[in-house]
């Protein structure tokens, strides 16, 4: 791994106080995760810590410590979406990428999330892939949709 894009990351905010997390989302952008060996290097650079360097990453949902997919899939498990069939979706989606939620596909093209309420209810069962919205799912729906990030 190149640490030296952490180099400069950690040079740029060099002085500043409370750098530790506009660091973390620097690096963050550059990877597209938080690699380990990134944070033992923000860790030892800033004297801070390992385990108060993951207490951070661990406490915002905005870090994460695995690489993500190129697609951001969120299924909603809400109540409105959760009555009107996600479970066979959510079911669907795991047989087709081979994944579970949480994971991502080995290929780096889809991370898949659970959610509780993407707030179209009326669209249920519903799913975003990144920005897009997909309602009224089926199992057989989802599958294309999935055919159609190639
Ligand atoms: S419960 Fe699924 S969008 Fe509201």
């Amino acid at each position: 791994m190149d640490l030296s894009k952490v180099d400069e990351i950690i040079d740029r905010h060099e002085g500043e106080r409370g750098s530790l997390i506009p660091i973390l989302q620097d690096i963050q952008d550059v990877f597209g995760y938080l690699p380990k060996e990134a944070l033992e290097r923000v860790s030892r650079r800033l004297k801070i810590p390992m385990s108060r360097v993951f207490g951070v990453v661990t406490f915002y949902s905005q870090f994460y410590l695995q690489p993500r997919g190129r697609h951001t899939i969120k299924l909603c498990m809400g109540t409105a979406c959760h009555v009107r069939g996600a479970p066979r979706v959510l079911q669907r989606i795991k047989e087709v990428l081979g994944i579970d939620e949480g994971e991502t596909t080995p290929d780096l093209k889809f991370t898949l999330e659970i959610v509780r309420c993407l707030g179209t209810c009326f669209l249920a069962p519903v799913m975003m892939i990144d920005n897009n919205y997909y309602g009224k799912l089926t199992p057989q729906r989802v599958e294309r949709i999935l055919k159609e990030y190639g």
